[in-house]
């Protein structure tokens, strides 16, 4: 078949949100993301990730099926999907879900009132998940709502309001949705509340809710009901710029256009073919959609088993093998529970919804978890190519390994036929991933037995592995020695053995990867020959023994189950007025728009006139000299504007913060990957991007290369100063010590992944050379000072506006300078807007984040456990310049004491001078580094005292202990340790003192302006940027207290360098306690100017007050001001003042652990917090929660990958896991305490955007307190290091037994020994 040059290209036609859209000129290349964005200027819909992982971008997608008549509704990622695959399709986007303008819809109601919203960029993807569901299920399970978001991420929330938000829909109840009584079901339970004490536990009210009315949605478009059903179907072609679309109708042509066309791919879901084209680099011309070819969409059962068609997606298959399962007898459908068991943590459902089943398959990717399964039962692929069909089985497409041509290139595959299970015949799936949901595997495995009929005896066995080597592979040859074998303790022996030495990995022994890999290779055999046993025990309890009691409990997964969630805080005086809202749950001031998706970030302003597109162009080399740059093929593409660089800077191209400079663009050297050499501007950001990519840039190396501590360490590469704290006479102490420990702990580093990227929007005024600056910061003023000085003009010309961010966290003050510097070079340099939103990988590769750490420390300590001395060395990767690293060691020194009395302590904190990004502030800003440090020898101490590490702290502690129930939790805990072998569980309490001050009194300094109007409404700003926290909300409930007005008369615009100058950064959970003290100053101004007016007229209204002020000429507008904190610390002299007062807190979390895989699952956590009086306390415990779920993702999940030239591989949700829904405390529960009076802040409250990070490592000690467990079981050395993340990795390295044992000897002849069936191992 020829190219059908002649014909003519389709109109696409399809609908977003009730409305028709007919695109002429639909391009393959465009995914439905930007087409709503750009080009139907929805912007409700966010670009999080581009790669289908974070669920940002959700929308619901209709489609009919004449032949059925059923209108089919799933989610799916926009990001993913091609314009091309909507034809006939009806898109409903968060704007045709509800909006302010008409209604709102209950999800999006729910979620703004229960606060599931914070810094809202993720809240139009969850509402969409949600609604989705909803539309199928009016009245879900908790288990579907759960499996409904496990696409969605979420950086602001740690999850447990939104999951609040989606109970109140569920049918069963979970718990009872605090009702308005201020009394939960889970009241009842013992630990959480004392009955006597009348504390409130509803953050939100259900009685406001609309009902759900499924009658009220947007209908499915008649006129696509009859275009389906009346229009003879055909073949549908589609142009772009580069890439053709063929959409066949038939097998026939399918296969003629692939004898044309060989390589062409088939696109049905693009998750596998629109990575490639996006990330790597892949080029098709042409793409063949083949999802309406009926053949592809076959279900058939036949005598032998199931047929399936392999465009059919994987929700499909899923809910195919689900009924069939409650169908057929079990012993035929072990195959298919098999099959469901890796479906149902495959992707999330926005990516199942699309992916098909043939495209899982064929893609033939190591990580591809139906693979092994399909292949070990024996699955058959039924193939296709002009004029031939032929069948083969699954496994012979990987019989060569990677690359072998089974399936010819003009071949494809029509359906998968999934045979029945059979007597005597058993098969499972394994997989161990770094999430347990939404996350690609790092191995898995499909195996199955058949057993010679009534025996034991192996008939055939197959055993298949993904992700160990580039593809799928089968240990063939052990399977084919161990035929004939009974399935006894000798056949597993053996098998481990054969396994390790048939499968190769790339990589030694002693890599730690490599050694994981194979020991969950060998662990999954384990985990199979367990289950076999047991069910040969089913089938003949008197021959077969089947396994002890105490192993039972390994062959459970674990699951993500609703979490039951409770928050307890302390109400209002019952005399307090009920219009005043300060100390109320009351909702974020943005919560409705951020879930209508009306709340505008930088990419939804609208494109101004003229407007160009920056791409950046960074540095492949961590440290090089700059031969050359080479633009010319990049001003070729199509669009392109000009190119810019270091020439361009009218004034200065480095800031100097300290000795080392901080650098725009890099004009001889770079010295890390990623850093910024030159930038693309062109007429679009496809055109900017690709003639980015066509930039050469030639490279010298230089040495050294410095990427580690160690390597810092080596080449004495440090920045100026380091920082030494000290108090006592440390060496004295060490002399009188009973004990000593010494040790040391790496902690990773951690990204922000702030769910919007960064972003700026440049726009020079045309005059006087004013420019407009839009941007995603939390230090509007340094990004007008910097861009100021890059462009050699006065501040005064520069505009610096932030509406609202989506998360920082501490990622969007230096760095975003320097990118707002490039964009207003690049706008100064064309006279044009320029705008630039950075790609996640972009954001993840060029910036740095939290640092990491070193950490060497002795310590002395008596016998009862008093600590009396140490001595310890921090170490703190900086990255290449210095930002704000030289601050961040010090801090961590000066809060390292963290809870506890230390009479003789030195500690020195050396920041590392490395060829990586530069490491910069991030929430917690060393603290949560330097308290897992003490927490660690503390906990050293525990273990060699034998004292337990629970300590005697404040009321906090007392509290947590009780609300925890902590003793009789242990003793439980005990309990189930004996009676489980391979799962064990763990406890652990932490205490927390955090310091609050940022050891400079101007940096505390705070403005505001209030304006009042004649009508009343009063105009608010202020100096804080809101990024989630719900800063405006906060000041909002001043201004109203100070003012006695409603909240409603008060409005929040935007903050701004015009508005408020110089204000300081809204960092270190300072922004309310600051910048609260200057909107009541400035409120009472105001007042203090309208008293004389409300006195003559006490009974008149807020409306006759202003009005009369207005005619008496009397100003209505003022500024407030805070002078700042009086906090000082002089390093010189080591003493100072750099704290006003400390927050405390607890954190009680316990876990389990699976010892084979070292998976492990969050049970409970138990929060007491001390935060004084709450202004919110809704936000407050959501702010705890938050930085709660963030520190476990920094202590037990985060791990930053790095090649050996400095690059980095973690580029993306896909590589870098951030916690999800899964990853939160099955139980969760914050307790505000009981006021304590904090003189130094706002109506007493204090700031807490960052202390309940730190609070997350009580998993990573709860974790390692697992490990102990296993340890002394096992009867292992009592001292074992762990270092943070603490990963499924090492977990599983540190519990140690025969199969980690193969790894240490030599695998291929060390036997299990001691593991058999009946016996502990
Ligand atoms: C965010 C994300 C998470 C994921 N998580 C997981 C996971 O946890 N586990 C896992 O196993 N996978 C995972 N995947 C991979 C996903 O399952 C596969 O990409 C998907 O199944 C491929 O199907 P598709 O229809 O989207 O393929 P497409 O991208 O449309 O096509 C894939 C390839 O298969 C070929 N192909 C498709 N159909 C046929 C056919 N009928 N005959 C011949 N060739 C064909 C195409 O030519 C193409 O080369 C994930 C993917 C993403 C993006
Ligand atoms: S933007 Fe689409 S999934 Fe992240
Ligand atoms: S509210 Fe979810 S990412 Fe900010």
């Amino acid at each position: 078949m020829a190219l059908p040059a002649a014909a003519a290209a389709e109109e696409l036609v399809f609908y977003v949100n009730g409305r028709k859209i007919i695109e002429k000129n639909a391009d393959p290349e465009q995914m439905l993301l930007a087409y709503l964005r750009k080009r139907l200027c929805l912007t409700g819909t966010k670009y999080g990730c581009g790669g289908g992982g974070c669920g940002a971008c959700t929308v619901m997608i209709s489609t009919y099926e004449p032949a059925s008549k059923k209108i089919r509704h799933y989610s799916a990622n926009a990001c993913l999907l091609p314009i091309c695959s909507l034809y006939g399709a009806a898109v409903t986007t968060v704007e045709g879900v509800g909006s302010t303008k008409s209604r709102i819809h209950p999800v999006q109601e729910r979620l703004a009132k229960c606060h599931g919203s914070q810094c809202g960029f993720c809240t139009p993807g969850m509402v969409m998940s949600i609604y989705t569901l909803l539309r199928n299920h009016p009245e879900p399970t908790s288990e579907q709502m759960i499996a409904a978001l496990a696409g969605n991420l979420c950086r602001c929330t740690g999850y447990r309001p939104i999951l609040d938000a989606c109970k109140t829909f569920c049918k069963e109840s979970i718990c009872c949705q605090r009702k308005t009584n201020g009394k939960c079901c889970l009241d009842q339970e013992d630990y959480l509340l004392d009955n006597e004490e009348k504390v409130p536990t509803s953050l939100f009210s259900t009685d406001e809710f609309q009902p759900l009315d499924p009658t009220q949605e947007l209908i499915f478009p008649p006129e696509l009901m009859r275009m389906a059903e009346n229009q003879p179907k055909q073949t549908l072609f589609f142009r772009g710029e580069r890439v053709t679309w063929i959409s066949p109708i038939s097998l026939v042509e399918l296969l003629d256009l692939k004898a044309a066309y060989p390589k062409a791919p088939l696109v049905v879901g693009n998750t596998s073919v629109g990575p490639d084209m996006k990330f790597r680099g892949v080029f098709h011309p042409i793409l063949i959609a083949p999802a309406r070819i009926p053949d592809l969409n076959v279900l058939k059962y036949t005598n032998d088993g199931l047929t399936l068609g392999a465009a059919c997606s994987l929700s499909l298959v899923k809910d195919i093998l689900t009924n069939a399962i409650a169908e057929f007898p079990e012993e035929k459908t072990r195959v298919f529970c098999a099959v469901l068991q890796q479906l149902r943590t495959l992707g999330g459902e926005q990516i199942r919804n699309v992916a098909s089943f043939g495209g899982n398959i064929i893609s033939r990717k190591s990580t591809s978890d139906l693979n092994p399964v399909l292949a070990a039962s024996n699955c058959m692929l039924n193939l296709a190519s002009r004029g031939q069909r032929r069948q083969i089985l699954l496994s012979d497409i990987f019989a060569d390994g990677v690359g072998n041509n089974t399936i010819m290139p003009e071949e494809i595959l029509v359906s998968i036929h999934i045979p029945y299970s059979r007597n005597g015949e058993y098969v499972s799936a394994f997989r161990q991933a770094p999430r347990q949901e939404n996350a690609l595997p790092i191995t898995n495995a499909g195996m199955r037995v058949l057993f010679e009929e009534g025996t034991d005896v192996i008939k055939d066995l197959s055993i298949f592995y993904g992700g160990a080597v580039s593809t799928t592979v089968c240990a063939k040859q052990t399977c084919c020695t161990l035929t004939g074998r009974h399935w006894n303790k000798q056949m597993l022996d053996e098998a481990c053995r054969l396994v390790l030495k048939e499968i190769t990995l790339p990589g030694s022994t002693g890599d730690e990867n490599v050694d994981y890999k194979k020991t969950l290779m060998v662990s999954f055999f384990y985990r199979f020959f367990l289950e076999v046993s047991q069910s040969l025990k089913t089938m003949d309890p008197c021959h077969y023994p089947g396994i002890p009691v105490e192993y039972g409990s390994v062959l459970q997964d674990f699951k993500t189950r609703m979490p039951q969630s409770i928050q307890i805080y302390q109400d209002v005086e019952p005399s307090q007025s009920p219009q005043d809202p300060v100390g109320r749950p009351v909702m974020h001031q943005s919560a409705i728009k951020h879930a209508t998706g009306e709340a505008v970030y930088i990419d939804d302003l609208p494109s101004v006139d003229g407007e160009l597109f920056l791409a950046a162009v960074t540095s492949s080399r961590a440290h090089a000299k700059i031969v050359s740059i080479d633009t010319s093929e990049a001003l070729k593409v199509a669009g392109v504007f000009d190119v810019i660089t270091a020439h361009d800077v009218p004034a200065a191209n480095e800031f100097h913060f300290s000795d080392d400079p901080e650098i725009i663009f890099a004009r001889n050297e770079v010295i890390c990957v990623g850093q910024i050499v030159c930038a693309v501007v062109a007429d679009s950001d496809v055109h900017a991007k690709q003639a980015a990519a066509k930039v050469k840039i030639e490279y010298e190396m230089l040495e050294p290369v410095i990427l580690t501590i160690e390597e810092a360490i080596k080449h004495n590469s440090f920045f100026e100063p380091k920082r030494k704290l000290e108090q006592g006479n440390v060496d004295e102490a060490f002399e009188t010590v009973d004990n000593v420990v010494e040790g040391e702990i790496c902690v990773g580093g951690q990204k922000h992944f702030y769910m919007e990227t960064q972003s700026m929007l440049a726009v020079p005024k045309g005059e006087d050379k004013e420019m407009d600056l839009y941007v995603s910061t939390q230090h509007p003023a340094i990004i007008q000072e910097m861009v100021a000085a890059s462009l050699g003009v006065p501040a005064n010309r520069i505009m610096c506006h932030v509406k609202r961010v989506g998360g920082a966290f501490g990622g969007k003050i230096l760095r975003t300078g320097l990118l707002a510097s490039v964009a207003a070079v690049a706008a100064n340099k064309t006279s044009r807007a320029v705008r630039l939103i950075l790609s996640r990988e972009d954001d993840m590769v060029m910036l740095g984040g939290r640092h990491p750490f070193l950490a060497k420390y002795k310590v002395g300590f008596m016998n009862d456990g008093r600590i009396t001395a140490v001595d310890a060395k921090y170490y703190v990767n900086g990255g290449c310049t210095p930002d704000e690293s030289v601050l961040v060691a010090e801090v961590s020194l000066l809060k390292m004491d963290n809870a506890y009395k230390i009479p003789n302590l030195r500690c020195w904190a050396y920041v590392c001078k490395t060829n990586l990004p530069s490491n910069t502030a991030f929430r917690g800003f060393g603290f949560p580094q330097s308290g897992l440090v003490t927490e660690t020898w503390i906990t050293d101490i525990a273990d060699k005292t034998g004292l337990s590490p629970e300590k005697n702290l404040i009321r906090c502690w007392n509290e947590c202990m009780e609300k925890s129930a902590y003793y009789s939790r242990r003793t439980a805990i005990n309990e189930f340790n004996k009676q489980n072998y391979w799962k064990k569980r763990g406890i652990a309490i932490v205490p927390m003192k955090f310091p609050f001050g940022l050891g400079t009194p101007y940096l505390s300094q705070a403005a505001a302006l209030v304006h009042i109007y004649t009508d009343g409404s009063v105009l608010l700003t202020h100096g804080g940027i809101e990024m989630g926290q719900g800063i405006h909300t906060k000041m909002i409930q001043i201004a109203s207290r100070e003012l006695n007005i409603p909240m409603s008369c008060i409005h929040f615009c935007e903050t701004s360098t015009t508005t408020v100058p110089n204000a300081c950064a809204s960092v270190g959970s300072a922004g309310t306690d600051v910048n609260g003290m200057a909107v009541k100053d400035a409120c009472q101004t105001l007042l203090k100017r309208l008293q004389p007016i409300i006195e003559k007229n006490p009974t008149g209204t807020w409306n006759d007050w202003i009005r009369e002020a207005f005619k008496q000429s009397v100003s209505l507008s003022a500024t407030g001001y805070f002078r700042g904190y009086n906090e000082y610390m002089d390093w010189e002299k080591g003493e100072g003042q750099p704290f006003t007062y400390f927050l405390f807190g607890a954190a009680c979390s316990e876990v389990e652990i699976n010892c084979l895989t070292g998976d492990h699952k969050n049970l409970r956590t138990d929060i007491v917090m001390d935060i004084g009086c709450s202004i919110n306390p809704a936000v407050d415990i959501g702010q705890i929660e938050g930085a709660f779920v963030q520190g476990i993702g920094l202590y037990t999940m985060e791990e930053l990958k790095y090649s050996s030239e400095g690059a980095l591989y973690t580029r993306g949700p896909d590589q870098y896991k951030i916690p999800a829904v899964c990853d939160i405390p099955e139980q969760f529960s914050v307790s505000l305490l009981s006021p304590s009076q904090n003189p130094y802040a706002i109506y007493a409250s204090k700031g807490i955007g960052e202390a309940g990070f730190f609070l997350g490592c009580s998993v990573f000690f709860a974790l390692r307190d697992a490990v102990t467990g296993v340890r002394n079981e096992r009867g292992l050395k009592k001292t074992f290091a762990l270092n943070s993340p603490l990963t499924a990795e090492q977990i599983r390295a540190n519990c140690a037994d025969a199969f980690t044992e193969m790894m240490e000897n030599n695998e291929a002849s060390s036997s299990l020994g001691h593991i058999c069936v009946n016996d502990k191992p």
